[in-house]
């Protein structure tokens, strides 16, 4: 029987190929590997040898980059040392000086600054295309593909992907979608035609807020473009975050189980708790459940330095993802570098609080909650 996506999750590293059969992954925290003699070394360069130097390749952040393409049902995948240079390797695998990128207006906002900024220092130029826009106006003779996430931060908007997918293959464009939210245990955009799928491991895959990665995965020919893009702008993970990050994925299925659980009963209670004026949270994203933020808008009367400072146990911290549920102010953190006019065109506003829900009881996160909001309005 083929194995399903819990058991892969759980036996995706590579076999051992040393005598001492270990049980754990050993941590190859090395920066290079060592050869008998010359000869030796020269197989490395015939492809009969896996390792030379850990900026080119090591074992730890092998199993991360071909252990999430398993599981997102990709041809092969690279880690990297952050999502950001995950994104950026990934554009950098089919863009070059000239071209052109058609990108969501509503990405992540480090995303945007990315796109709008240094993307320009290589020449390329991007055009974001507000989500109830038609993107495809957008496209010219220059454009060469399109970036989307599959779930927006922080309004969570999902991404039509099969449309977009369809769309850009009419018009012969590659697509990267930035499966961070939704994790391969939600949704495998790859396995609906998307050519790039990249992750902030740092998040979910990682999930315990104890790492900084990033992964690639898709089609073999674009993985080794943007492979060698991570070689050569030195964009590696490190081996010890790459053994991390794999630990964090053997519990991925059950961390996104109880979490996207916790954050339906969450915005649940939300929408029927005075102070709250708007819960962003996703109807449907896959059978499986609906994801693991809920972004709320309190009242205008609200006060939101208090709510802030009403917590027990959920952490105030720019980030998302752990197993801790941790709420954050996209205004003043994720969104900071969006323009005004772009962030209120998104309507990420004053009184927006975006929820990263942990796999802690859920009556308790919800209690939390109740409380924060009751304090916000004294
Ligand atoms: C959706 C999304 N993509 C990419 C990134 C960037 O990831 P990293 O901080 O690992 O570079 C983030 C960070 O918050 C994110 O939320």
């Amino acid at each position: 029987m083929e194995p399903f996506f819990n058991t892969k999750s759980v036996h995706f590293l590579q076999k051992e190929k040393g005598e001492n059969q270990s049980k754990a992954r050993p941590i190859y925290q090395t920066s290079a590997f060592v050869f008998k003699d010359l000869a030796d070394m020269e197989q490395y360069f015939k492809g009969e040898k896996d390792y030379l130097y850990t900026r080119y390749g090591n074992p730890n952040t092998d199993d991360l980059g071909k252990g999430v393409a398993l599981l997102e049902c990709a041809e092969d995948g690279v880690a990297t040392s952050s999502g950001m240079s995950a994104i950026l390797c990934a554009i950098l695998a089919f863009c070059k000086t000239g071209d052109h990128l058609i990108a969501t207006m509503d990405v992540y906002g480090g995303t945007y600054a990315l796109l709008e900024k240094e993307l320009s220092l290589f020449g390329i130029e991007v055009s974001f295309v507000h989500p109830n826009e038609n993107w495809e106006a957008s496209i010219k003779s220059n454009t060469k593909g399109v970036f989307a996430e599959t779930i927006s931060n922080p309004l969570v908007r999902v991404e039509n992907l099969e449309d977009l997918i369809d769309a850009a293959k009419r018009h012969d464009l590659l697509v990267i979608v930035d499966n961070t939210f939704a994790t391969p245990y939600l949704l495998q955009p790859y396995t609906l035609g998307a050519d790039l799928v990249i992750h902030s491991a740092t998040k979910y895959i990682g999930g315990h807020s104890d790492v900084t990665a990033g992964v690639i995965v898709g089609r073999q020919e674009l993985v080794d473009q943007a492979r060698a893009r991570v070689i050569a702008l030195g964009s590696n993970l490190s081996p010890f975050e790459a053994w991390l990050a794999c630990r964090g994925l053997k519990t991925l299925a059950l961390r996104m189980e109880r979490q996207c659980q916790n954050a339906a009963e969450l915005a649940k209670t939300m929408q029927e708790t005075d102070g709250v004026k708007h819960v962003y949270y996703p109807p449907f994203v896959s059978e499986k459940g609906n994801g693991a933020i809920v972004s709320i808008e309190l009242d205008q009367k609200a006060n939101v330095e208090r709510f802030f400072s009403a917590f027990t146990f959920v952490k105030v911290a720019p980030t998302l993802a752990g197993v801790e549920t941790s709420i954050s102010y996209p205004l003043n953190t994720s969104h900071r570098s969006v323009p005004e006019e772009m962030r209120k065109a998104l309507n990420i506003g004053t009184h927006l609080i975006r929820i990263s829900v942990g796999i802690e009881d859920g009556r308790n996160i919800i209690a939390e909650f109740q409380e924060a909001v009751r304090k916000s309005l004294l």
